[in-house]
């Protein structure tokens, strides 16, 4: 009895050391070091990429969240009003929960990428009640599953006031309104967001306009948990990232976390090493206010590889935009971003995001 017992525990001595030697010898991955440091480091995702190995493989070791690039956007979820395409967004979520990652939801409002019956609404009584049925079916279905959601996508025209859509041709000024309560009431616990483009500055029209949209909605009690920086940049010009900085502050002082969502950076092509560096260098000003900004520490890269890019088709003559190349082989501007998360402290409280 007593040998038996003597064996086991050394039985049991053997296995902890082994895990404690694995632990200590692993290899830190980035999203090990993300997930450490409290900063949420995500990637867009196309449907079939969660199928293919070689890009489970990257996704996995990288990032510690996923969110669908095309699933959601209302055409390919819900083509006619009668059929819900499930099984792709069923696909994803599956995936992300099974390998410890976190799931976004992009996107319910939005003038792109509509079926046709959303874009041949007329009353604002239809609209309304499709809008919420949208919000309210796949919030319920995916509760505790996806963690935040681009409730509205690219509302803003370049001066700052309100896109000519079909939900503000239907609906009027409150659509904004009802889509946030449609959204908080099926999951009060999923951080709910504004999306857009070229709102990353202050001073300038759409970014000043996109301010005092969040601060109106906050001012009126929408349920608004955060906004999102796409942050499509161009590596040609410059990042401003003190106004950038000091944008993310103005927001933080209203309650909202600020993500970037959609981070690429884009350069001509054929690339030069120049346009590296200086893509480089605007990845890194960019991970920099993330990491040291207590209200936006959260990184979601628009795809990983160039092999699968949306920007040669969106902007003729730029690409080399990701973070891995057509080989899918890291560039400067991964290896840039993995040293500084190395080196990031931990944070003293939790992340927000
Ligand atoms: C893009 C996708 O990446 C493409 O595959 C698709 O053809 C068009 O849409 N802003 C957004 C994203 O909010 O949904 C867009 O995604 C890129 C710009």
């Amino acid at each position: 009895m007593r040998n038996r017992l003597t064996h086991r525990a050394f039985t049991v001595m053997i296995a902890l050391a082994a895990v404690f030697v694995a632990t200590a010898c692993a290899k830190p991955t980035m999203a090990s070091q993300f997930g450490k440091k409290g900063v949420t480091f995500g990637v867009a995702v196309q449907a079939a990429d969660v199928l293919d190995p070689k890009c489970v493989a990257v996704v996995k070791e990288n990032f510690n969240l996923i969110v669908p690039e095309n699933t959601m956007k209302w055409r390919n979820l819900r083509p006619t009003k009668g059929f819900w395409n499930w099984s792709d967004m069923d696909a994803m979520v599956k995936f992300a929960a099974a390998n410890g990652m976190a799931m976004k939801g992009h996107t319910f409002v939005w003038h792109q990428q509509n079926a046709p019956y959303v874009d041949g609404l007329k009353t604002r009584d239809e609209a309304i009640a499709l809008l919420q049925e949208q919000i309210t079916t796949v919030m319920t279905r995916y509760k505790g599953k996806i963690r935040e959601y681009d409730v509205a996508n690219e509302v803003l025209n370049e001066d700052g006031t309100m896109r000519d859509t079909v939900w503000l041709r239907t609906i009027g000024d409150d659509y904004l309104d009802i889509a946030f309560k449609a959204a908080r009431a099926a999951d009060p616990d999923a951080k709910l967001y504004l999306n857009d483009y070229n709102n990353e500055y202050e001073g300038s029209a759409k970014g000043d306009g996109f301010y005092e949209l969040a601060k109106a909605l906050k001012q009126r009690n929408v349920p608004i948990d955060g906004v999102g920086f796409q942050l499509h940049v161009m590596g040609t010009a410059p990042l401003n990232a003190d106004n950038l900085r000091s944008n993310v502050r103005r927001f933080a002082e209203l309650g909202l976390l600020a993500s970037f969502t959609e981070v690429d950076v884009r350069i001509p092509v054929p690339v030069t090493p120049e346009m590296e560096a200086t893509q480089t260098e605007v990845y890194r000003q960019l991970l920099d206010i993330a990491l040291t900004e207590p209200n936006a520490r959260s990184f979601i890269v628009w795809g990983y590889t160039d092999k699968r890019s949306w920007i040669p088709a969106a902007f003729p003559g730029f690409g080399s935009a990701h973070l891995f190349d057509r080989a899918e082989k890291s560039k400067p501007a991964y290896e840039a971003l993995k040293e500084m998360i190395l080196k990031a402290p931990k944070p003293a409280s939790p992340g927000q995001n």
